[in-house]
């Protein structure tokens, strides 16, 4: 699995959802640096932001975690509870966007947010909402691409300035205090299937809330 292909850019539910009406778009694994994370994480209660067709959300499920999966799709979220049920575990999805979904079942152990597609706004509103959906003693797990052909993108219509990076979520949250940072670097990854396959490098930022 992974993130958005900067070739074909898609914000809204109606572009999302018409993207996940196709062909299987991402790679069917879990991301490599939520397993690397979360690995040693005690399973509590997580939540699976811009969840896509889900493996992140049944990987976490698999180990143990009570997951909801969030996503403006509605198909995106189709998809993620079939790939649930095949699986033979438990995610609760929830067809929504981040500012605007009701979530009962916050604040969360783990929030996991993997190439997230969440509009910047001048006010910063995505970056206080996933930091206020994280429990004390809780962590926020942000991973975005590393070295986006911004000029490539341009040419596509698609800005990578416009959405929320972990080097964001990370200055909101030291700002805010109470939070420390205990991951923040450059890694490689390794996709061999789907949309995403040509992004090399991510941007792995970890959090925990005192
Ligand atoms: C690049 S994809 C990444 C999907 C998945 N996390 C992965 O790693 O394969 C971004 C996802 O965010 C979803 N999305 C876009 N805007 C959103 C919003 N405001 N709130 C929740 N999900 C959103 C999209 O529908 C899409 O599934």
């Amino acid at each position: 699995m992974s993130e958005h292909h900067v070739g074909h850019p898609a914000h809204s539910a109606e572009e999302w959802d018409e993207r996940y009406s196709g062909e299987q778009v991402w790679s069917g694994d879990p991301n490599e640096a939520l397993v690397a994370e979360a690995a040693g994480l005690r399973p509590g209660r997580a939540l699976d932001v811009g969840c896509g067709e889900g493996a992140d959300s049944v990987w976490l499920a698999g180990q143990g975690w009570q997951v909801t999966a969030l996503d403006i799709s509605a198909k995106a979220v189709a998809r993620t509870e079939a790939m649930a049920a095949t699986a033979g575990v438990r995610v609760e999805g929830v067809a929504a966007g981040l500012l605007e979904a009701s979530l009962p079942g916050a604040p969360y152990d783990l929030v996991s947010v993997m190439y997230p597609a969440l509009l910047r706004s001048p006010t910063g509103e995505a970056e206080r909402r996933l930091l206020d959906l994280v429990a004390p003693g809780g962590t926020l797990l942000v991973v975005h691409h590393a070295d986006i052909d911004r000029d490539h993108a341009l040419e596509q219509g698609c800005d990578p300035d416009d959405y929320v990076s972990p080097d964001q979520v990370r200055g909101a949250a030291v700002e805010r205090g109470g939070w420390d940072v205990e991951v923040d670097e450059r890694r490689g990854r390794a996709v061999a299937l789907g949309a995403g396959a040509h992004h090399k490098t991510d941007l792995v930022v970890r959090l925990h809330r005192r």
